[in-house]
């Protein structure tokens, strides 16, 4: 009791003179936690220890998270967390969504309906998908950089450094026992050893249906108030001894080091929150230079031909339920960052980061020419990364315009698959090796079939031509296209019409005769065939300049992050994100969008209720869903406010994340996970380029509406029963009491 009163009047105490906390920025490398973060995150709730977070000789948190990928460990497209001691894992929807879809057909809709696994029997192999585990890391830095002389040129030195890792990566996958990897940090400066365990039997177990999963689609992405059960469940399979195997139906589920414990206990505003995972890239250190860059070529081109395609396969997907499967991961996937391009020009833009890059260029180059030797070694890093990103501005618009308007037509890019087979008819190779290219390019072609709609192609096609033709000076366009724009009098749908009804790709049939006769002749006047070969060929000659920029850019940006760290010895810099583990701690917090623009941390079920629209079938709300929410049959996920039954389904907090963070744990102070982040918010989607304190928020969906869902609308008792749940209050203590957030937290419960 005593305790309990102390701890409230703490709090009042804090609550009226701390209303807010700054968030912490970093994604920070698990090996140095102990070191630089430790103290800082037990000040903020962490009840753990450092060796309880990562340790390589005992089992600690690290172990219970997962890098998904499609069997590499040079990036990670999203994060997962295990959740059982049978090696079930939790990721977003967003992650599985692509596995989802390869299951589904318009008979058995997952995407539509969900899927639930209600044994293992019943779960569903997946190719092509492999969950990690890091085993340990360490600095081989010193392995490395003392081995390169002054005097190589940036590119000798790339290829002296790519020389030394593969060295030391092989060393330490013990004949094959683990997947390795050398990382290189702070643009160069820094390299670390990575060390794995690739597991590739992945099977999926549950996915809601994407009224829910994906609830908001596109139009609510990116964007908080979020109402989104973004979840998915897999689980990891072994060979009989727990080692890592490719799929086989005797293959056992693992038994992990660690899994992490689920609380159903919530949250509240100020309590601390860390977040695991492997987050792909950042550019925290760019320069103006770069940002000029982005925001006069590399943005808006991406936007441009993105948006072509998209709306071209808008059209077919929303008239046919079956295009609508076929299409729906290549759609998502391009929406997402479609938008995200579009907000990064809003954020970069309205945030003003290019004048704030500005100031500490200043800073940077006073510092630099006020002593002979720094003057040396950086005085000229900020011309050159001037030079670098003007020539690239230069440059990068044609290229990627042939390469991603030009090339991306998928009948463009399939015909490519069978340059080699020309070569090879071509040059008479022998009748065993043209089978066996054959047989190769049989095999593969039902995957690109299953998810491929003519028409769709078609009007994408004619879509992305224009856009090429637009944009391209003619003399970097090929010969044989100007030709045909030239003879369908700039018509770019009689173009495509006429690729189409001339070209084999389109069609299954069609090319499976070919291959049954195949003729050299047919493949050198396929139109299709033809453009393709051109295109590329334009690439080439373009690619050249481009990665002269680049080297020219990634030399002076690796001197400029050293000058930054020379500058200011004491404070630490955090290395950009690079598909490594990364930790990053903050706590759950509201935020101000803009001016009068109040947001809540949390949102509830009600929300859902509230945004249904019965005619968009992004905002489409399932009978079972609203008898749920109507009888207030939430079980022991609800909670009783001011006398009333309210679920939450997402939430906020401050972590510093990006895009492979996705299906990444939120983990409270006693190291159970309280939810998965699964998306930023649209006020500060420059963040990946300048993290904004005031404005940044990660968005995650709470563990109890993950529970509720599997519980009360899948029925899925056998999954539940899985998991460790922890539901009584470990600590009371509030951290920060934001009294104005709370007048209108309770103002917006009805
Ligand atoms: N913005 C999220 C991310 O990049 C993906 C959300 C997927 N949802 C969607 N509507 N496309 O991690």
């Amino acid at each position: 009791m005593k305790n309990l009163l102390l701890t409230l009047f703490a709090a009042l105490l804090i609550g009226s003179t701390m209303a807010y906390e700054p968030p912490d920025e970093g994604m920070w490398l698990p090996m140095f936690v102990e070191r630089l973060n430790y103290v800082d995150m037990q000040e903020m709730g962490l009840q753990l220890t450092a060796e309880e977070i990562y340790s390589i000789n005992n089992s600690s948190l690290k172990d219970a998270i997962v890098g998904l990928s499609g069997g590499g460990v040079g990036g990670f497209f999203c994060t997962g967390e295990i959740v059982s001691e049978k090696g079930l894992l939790f990721t977003n929807h967003h992650c599985g969504y692509n596995k989802i879809q390869s299951h589904s057909t318009v008979e058995h809709d997952y995407l539509k309906d969900g899927f639930w696994a209600m044994s293992l029997e019943e779960e569903l192999p997946n190719k092509g998908m492999a969950a990690s585990f890091l085993v340990r890391m360490e600095d081989v830095t010193d392995s490395i950089i003392p081995f390169l002389s002054d005097t190589l040129t940036e590119s000798e030195r790339t290829a002296a450094v790519r020389k030394i890792r593969t060295r030391l990566a092989e060393k330490a996958e013990e004949d094959g026992k683990y997947t390795t990897r050398v990382s290189s940090f702070y643009g160069g400066s820094e390299y670390y050893l990575f060390v794995y365990t690739v597991y590739k039997d992945v099977r999926l177990v549950g996915a809601p249906p994407s009224s829910i999963g994906k609830y908001g689609g596109d139009t609510d992405n990116w964007m908080w108030p979020r109402h989104t059960g973004d979840f998915s469940i897999f689980r990891i399979y072994t060979g009989p001894e727990g080692e890592s195997a490719k799929y086989a139906e005797e293959n056992i589920p693992l038994k992990p080091a660690h899994h992490l414990p689920v609380s159903i206990d919530g949250y509240k505003e100020g309590d601390f929150a860390m977040v695991w995972g492997y987050p792909g890239g950042t550019e925290r250190y760019m320069t103006s230079f770069g940002i000029e860059y982005k925001l006069d070529a590399f943005l808006p081109t991406l936007i441009e031909i993105f948006d072509a395609q998209l709306q071209a396969w808008k059209v077919h997907m929303d008239a046919d339920q079956a295009v609508r499967i076929q299409y729906a991961s290549k759609y998502a996937g391009l929406a997402n960052a479609w938008k995200l391009f579009l907000g990064q020009t809003r954020g970069l833009k309205r945030l003003k980061v290019y004048e704030k890059k500005q100031k500490i260029e200043i800073a940077f180059q006073a510092w630099a020419d006020a002593q002979p030797e720094t003057s040396e070694k950086y005085g000229e890093v900020l011309k050159n990364l001037e030079e670098g990103y003007a020539n690239l501005t230069n440059d990068f618009p044609v290229l990627v315009y042939t390469a991603l308007a030009a090339n991306s037509p998928e009948i463009l890019g399939y015909a490519a698959q069978y340059g080699q087979l020309l070569e090879l008819l071509d040059s008479k190779a022998d009748d065993a090796i043209i089978e066996e290219t054959i047989t190769q390019l049989r095999d593969g072609m039902g995957g690109h079939f299953k998810n491929y709609y003519a028409p769709a192609d078609e009007d994408a096609f004619a879509a992305l031509m224009e856009v090429y033709h637009n944009n391209v000076p003619l003399e970097s366009q090929p010969e044989y296209f100007l030709e045909l724009v030239d003879d369908m009098n700039g018509n770019f749908i009689f173009l495509a019409d006429y690729v189409f009804n001339n070209s084999i790709f389109e069609s299954q049939d069609q090319i499976n005769a070919f291959l049954d006769k195949p003729k050299k002749k047919t493949l050198e006047k396929d139109p299709a065939f033809m453009l393709s070969t051109d295109f590329t060929n334009m690439m080439g000659q373009v690619m050249g300049q481009y990665r002269q920029a680049n080297t020219q850019i990634g030399e002076f940006n690796r001197l400029f992050i050293a000058g930054l760290r020379e500058m200011k010895p004491d404070k630490v810099f955090y290395p950009d994100a690079n598909s490594t583990m990364r930790m990053s701690y903050g706590s759950v917090q509201d935020y101000i969008a803009a001016d009068a623009v109040f947001y809540d941390y949390f949102t509830t079920l009600a929300g859902v209720m509230e945004k249904e629209d019965a005619t968009n079938d992004e905002f489409f709300v399932e009978e079972k869903l609203k008898t749920l929410y109507a009888n207030k049959d939430f079980g022991p996920y609800g909670e009783m406010v001011n006398g009333k039954e309210r679920l939450n389904v997402c939430f906020l907090t401050t972590n510093d994340i990006t895009g492979g963070n996705s299906g990444s744990p939120v983990i409270n102070g006693n190291g159970e996970l309280i939810g998965i982040a699964f998306d930023g918010n649209w006020e500060a989607m420059s963040g990946d380029i300048a993290f904004e304190p005031e404005l940044q928020r990660t968005i995650n969906v709470d563990i109890r509406y993950v529970l509720f869902i599997i519980d009360k609308l899948a029925g899925a008792q056998n999954i539940i029963d899985e998991l460790t749940i922890v539901d009584t209050p470990k600590h009371t203590k509030v951290k920060t009491v934001n009294v104005k957030a709370k007048a209108v937290t309770e103002k917006s419960i009805e």
